[in-house]
């Protein structure tokens, strides 16, 4: 028995298997390619290293696609015949593991909810229930796992810094967005290599609409985040945002062929971020070319695939806009029947909320507007189920407004620009389109005053 950095105890005979564990743990913190390598050193020393061969599982599992479970499940078919030589603890990770890969989404997070009472140094359980928190759209569970465990830890506890921003995640995720930036900001003095940290910060400057404060935070060279895993392609997606924004469309363009599309991975973050950056280009009518097509090329590879909602999504927006509404629709039957089929998190987000959500972004491209709002004006603030992040779910709010305005149905753009300019008056997009909408009603007063906002709004894309 030997110790992690936090003093948790490690079922292994190998103190070098330990240290390389620890080590794992710390390069996954910090989004590190090295983590994968040092998780199998530490089974080298050790094949029996139970919470190693669990931490490689969840690498695994990470990829968010069905092509990976019989690897999964014969892996935790593997664990499950080790437990009884582990402490509970780690007996506790395999369940929530199997659940997870079950699709029980939610009963992995109780497991590690678990986990954190008994032991709120469990930084691992910490990372994963806040990774599956998110991406269930869970914002007080996400914030409530850090916060249930912070008391515990200190500023002399290995790795606070990653403490400190997933916190700050968790409270801009909740709206939080003074305390999220101070937390944010004290992680990132304390471990400048902590890119979940920098995200926070750059979330909070999203939200607040705080775009030119964004374009700096994420003025990084490409080769400063070299050895990062693909999470690295979020943060210039959040970087292509901030200039979107700027009106720097040029540079959202670069950043997405340059650096979100260098590594052609088929990762499913890099497609989500890729699907929503030329998503939101061409909602401020910039020419995005073929791009759409490699995404829906891979998103013809998912259609039977669901394990993300937010997947779901995004590939079938993919295909939508790459004009392929059939595959779109068979997509669409795929999902609907796979919420009929299966008991997990994602298959009951099917009937309320993807399905819809899908028909309405494949209405949108085929150019039915009025089916658009007809669909996603009534689930507009139900749509959380899917996972992500405000800022992320934000493109179908755009997706809406867009297709009021287009629709002639000015009283409900109205009404959801007028959200728009209150929550982000900075915004000179919202402004003007809030003119246009109240032109539409006829009330070229307010609308005139409306435009002499846009004028006045720091942000200047047109
Ligand atoms: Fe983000």
């Amino acid at each position: 028995m030997f110790t992690d950095a936090r003093g948790l105890t490690l079922t292994t005979s190998s103190e070098a298997a330990a240290g390389h564990f620890s080590a794992a743990i710390d390069d996954y913190l910090d989004y590190r390619l090295s983590a994968s390598a040092k998780i199998k050193m530490a089974l080298d020393e050790d094949p029996d290293f139970v919470l190693a061969l669990y931490f490689r599982t969840c690498f695994l599992q990470m990829l968010e696609t069905g092509a990976v479970l019989p690897k999964v499940n014969a892996a935790v078919g593997e664990m499950k015949g080790r437990l009884a030589s582990v402490t509970p603890r780690e007996r506790a990770h395999v369940m929530a593991l199997e659940a997870w890969a079950q699709g029980d989404i939610i009963g992995a997070c109780r497991l590690w909810e678990d986990i954190l009472a008994e032991h709120p140094l469990d930084i691992l359980a910490l990372k994963l229930h806040h990774y599956l928190t998110f991406w269930t759209g869970r914002s007080y569970a996400m914030r409530g796992g850090v916060a249930r465990a912070l008391p515990a830890w200190n500023a002399d506890t290995p790795g606070y810094a990653s403490i400190q921003g997933m916190y700050a995640f968790g409270l801009e995720e909740c709206g939080e967005y003074a305390a999220a930036e101070r937390w944010g900001r004290e992680a990132v003095e304390r471990n400048g290599e902590d890119l979940w940290a920098i995200h926070a910060v750059a979330h909070v400057l999203e939200m607040q609409g705080r775009t030119a404060e964004g374009v700096k935070w994420l003025d990084f060279s490409e080769d400063r985040w070299a050895g990062r895993n693909p999470f690295i392609g979020h943060v210039w997606w959040h970087g292509a945002l901030f200039n979107l924004s700027q009106g720097n469309y040029d540079a959202a363009l670069s950043l997405y062929d340059e650096r979100m599309c260098a590594v052609n991975s088929k990762f499913y973050v890099d497609m989500q971020n890729q699907v929503s950056l030329l998503k939101r280009l061409e909602l401020r009518g910039v020419e995005v070319g073929d791009r759409w097509e490699a995404l829906a090329d891979h998103g013809e590879t998912r259609i039977d695939d669901h394990i993300l909602a937010f997947n779901d999504v995004h590939f079938c927006l993919a295909l939508a806009a790459a004009g392929r509404s059939d595959s779109a629709q068979r997509h669409i039957s795929s999902m609907a029947a796979f919420g009929d089929i299966d008991s997990g998190w994602t298959a009951s987000t099917m009937a309320a909320t993807t399905v819809p959500l899908c028909q309405a972004l494949v209405a949108y491209e085929a150019g039915n507007y009025g089916g658009t709002c007809d669909i996603l004006w009534p689930l507009k603030d139900d749509i959380t189920a899917i996972g992500g992040s405000h800022a992320q779910r934000d493109m179908f709010a755009q997706i809406l407004c867009d297709a009021a305005l287009r629709d002639g149905r000015f009283a409900m753009a109205r009404s959801l620009y007028s959200e728009r300019v209150s929550l982000r008056p900075s915004s000179r997009m919202n402004w003007q389109y809030y003119a246009d909408a109240l032109d539409g009603l006829g009330e070229a007063g307010a609308a005139a005053a409306a435009r002499i906002q846009a004028a006045a709004a720091p942000e200047p894309a047109a």
